[in-house]
């Protein structure tokens, strides 16, 4: 379903040239966010969902729902903050309605550091592009929300572990349906959530390949990180297996 541009009420970017600096330090290649004070819990969260209903189709809005409480489940099982886990779900795809030149031209004006691959695959950018919005349109300063946005679709070497729930919810959260190992994820992910991580990546680079489509190269630095921890771990192997 194509997604309506008119609709997501994106203000351009009119800002001071400090607050340019600010952004632009904000919003690294890397997507760290690393400068910004942490608060948790300050979100209002029924606003956030009134906001989605209205910028994303329902189809759209049925997977934010899904991710929504899929990581808020996962975050009660691991020990994470609820309500960074709620705000970072529903905002995961805020980007999503944006179309793709729409999503080039705010990269551009915000100093957003555009790859090879996304310029070749601009889907790519609505992470990026919807931690920027999570940030500048709906308010969030919590670094490792903004994080989690901007690393939901390849993940990154290193995630914390709300960066990996939402990664993994946007997986397997209820309404997905196509994925190969579904089930086996789906339980693993409330067993061993980095063993699920690399599952996911795994399967997703072996889809990509078997389609002759162009993975993000950060999928498999990611893939690769996860791996080797698990290598060290002597654990490869049992892995490969499953
Ligand atoms: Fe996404
Ligand atoms: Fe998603």
């Amino acid at each position: 379903m194509p997604k309506n541009d008119e609709a997501c009420l994106y203000m351009e970017g009119k800002h001071s040239r400090e607050e340019k600096h600010s952004m632009e330090e904000r919003h690294s290649r890397e997507g760290e966010y690393s400068n910004e004070a942490s608060p948790h819990g300050q979100y209002n969260l029924k606003e956030l969902r009134k906001a989605m209903k209205e910028v994303q189709s329902s189809k759209r809005f049925e997977h934010t729902k899904g991710v929504e409480y899929t990581s808020a489940a996962l975050a009660m099982r691991y020990g994470a903050s609820m309500e960074d886990a709620l705000a970072a779900g529903l905002l995961h795809d805020c980007a999503k309605c944006l179309s793709d030149d729409k999503q080039l031209s705010i990269c551009e004006k915000q100093g957003l550091f555009v790859t090879e691959t996304e310029k070749r695959n601009p889907f790519l950018l609505h992470s990026k592009v919807g931690a920027y919005l999570a940030w500048h349109k709906y308010g969030i300063k919590n670094q490792d929300v903004l994080n989690a946005v901007h690393n939901h679709t390849t993940g990154r070497p290193g995630m914390s572990l709300l960066e990996k729930i939402v990664f993994v919810a946007d997986y397997i959260e209820p309404g997905r349906k196509e994925a190969a190992n579904l089930t086996e994820i789906r339980r693993l992910a409330f067993q061993d959530l980095d063993r699920a991580l690399l599952k996911i990546l795994e399967d997703t680079l072996e889809y990509l390949e078997g389609r002759g489509s162009e993975a993000d190269p950060r999928t498999r630095e990611t893939w690769e990180y996860y791996h080797s921890l698990y290598e060290d771990k002597g654990e490869a192997k049992a892995l490969q297996s499953q």
